[in-house]
């Protein structure tokens, strides 16, 4: 996938190298990793320094800034796509992480990280809930005849979209969605301590209906379909396993299941651009029509792109423009 890797702000950053997941497995370890690759975020964190040594965010968004000269250890080939394993894509690693929010969070009701910060969570929030009324009051149309008409009430309609966040972490997404209409909502993530931690947070703050569910989205056991599937910063944490790029493809075929079919799937990267998801998503509809033997292309298509966020703040990179974070919608086809 070729694409856009933002360099972090600082350059003498730009020769650090990221972490790998042979690498850095205890908590001081993780704290010193994410120190030196620390870049300062364009949106800000929950958390400031001196509370937490870690602005994972900007770990997460520097695991693919690498030097030229990084390329030269064997250990820490790219796979195919160019992407480097790092410790994010390991669940020790989120485990230990929730682990320690949660401690924080008894000790102190700290909540933990806000990945790509509070703007950006916000902005996806709302942008979303506009994406549902557009479909709602039919400005959206499922290109596939098999669809049910989706016109009527729209604000009011908010509350039939069930929504399930993916690993949805400390659960503020889903806080910010509530805020904006929506009430059946569910996070899942394979993190026991994420959950712990969500569902004492979603009680805290007076969102009790939201449920939250320890559950593996590439082995899923969920059986319901959502209307709505939100993945903030979670195919990127995936893609980071040093099988990253089988479990990619295994992601695709997860979120397939779990979307209803009409609805929708919003993911938010800042590890990819809005092309390059676009791109997965174009071969993730040619293998399942390959396997159907259906023919490429038109209504047939798993997914289709429709929209995108156009607000965020844009940087100049090798003479192209773009933004260290996207935010892409796709329409689940009706079959
Ligand atoms: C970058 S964090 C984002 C958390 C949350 N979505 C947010 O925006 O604050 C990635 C999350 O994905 C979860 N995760 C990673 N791989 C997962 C998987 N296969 N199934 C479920 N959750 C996963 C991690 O535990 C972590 O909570």
């Amino acid at each position: 996938m070729a694409g856009i890797r933002w360099p972090p702000e600082d350059s003498d950053l730009v020769q650090t190298r990221p972490a790998t997941a042979g690498d850095l497995v205890s908590d001081d370890d993780r704290s010193v990793a994410a120190d030196s690759w620390s870049i300062k975020s364009d949106y800000g964190s929950t958390l400031d320094d001196d509370q937490r040594h870690v602005d994972a965010s900007d770990v997460l968004a520097g695991a693919n800034f690498r030097a030229a000269s990084d390329y030269s250890s064997d250990k820490d080939e790219p796979d195919a796509n160019g992407v480097e394993s790092s410790m994010l894509g390991l669940q020790s690693y989120w485990d230990a992480t929730y682990a320690e929010d949660l401690a924080n969070y008894n000790e102190h009701g700290q909540e933990g990280e806000i990945w790509f910060g509070a703007e950006v969570m916000d902005t996806v929030a709302s942008w979303t809930r506009t994406l549902c009324l557009n479909m709602s009051k039919g400005h959206i149309v499922p290109g596939d005849n098999n669809c049910e008409s989706v016109s009527g009430d729209t604000v009011s309609d908010l509350p039939s979209w069930s929504v399930l966040d993916i690993g949805t972490g400390n659960g503020l997404l889903l806080h910010e969605l509530a805020k904006q209409g929506f009430s059946d909502l569910t996070g899942t993530d394979y993190s026991q301590g994420a959950i712990d931690l969500a569902r004492n947070i979603a009680l805290r703050d007076g969102f009790p209906n939201i449920t939250f569910l320890v559950d593996d989205v590439l082995e899923t056991k969920q059986e319901r379909k959502f209307r709505l599937l939100m993945d903030k910063g979670t195919l990127d944490a995936i893609g980071l396993h040093p099988d990253g790029r089988v479990k990619r493809i295994k992601y695709w075929e997860s979120v397939m299941n779990l979307v209803a079919p009409g609805g929708l799937l919003v993911i938010t990267s800042c590890n990819n651009t809005k092309d390059e998801l676009l791109q997965e998503v174009e071969s993730f509809n040619q293998r399942s029509m390959g396997s159907q033997g259906s023919e490429t292309g038109g209504d047939h298509a798993v997914f289709k792109y429709i929209d995108h966020i156009r607000t965020y703040p844009t940087i100049m990179f090798g003479g192209v423009e773009g933004s260290r974070v996207s935010t892409v919608a796709f329409l689940r086809n009706c079959s």
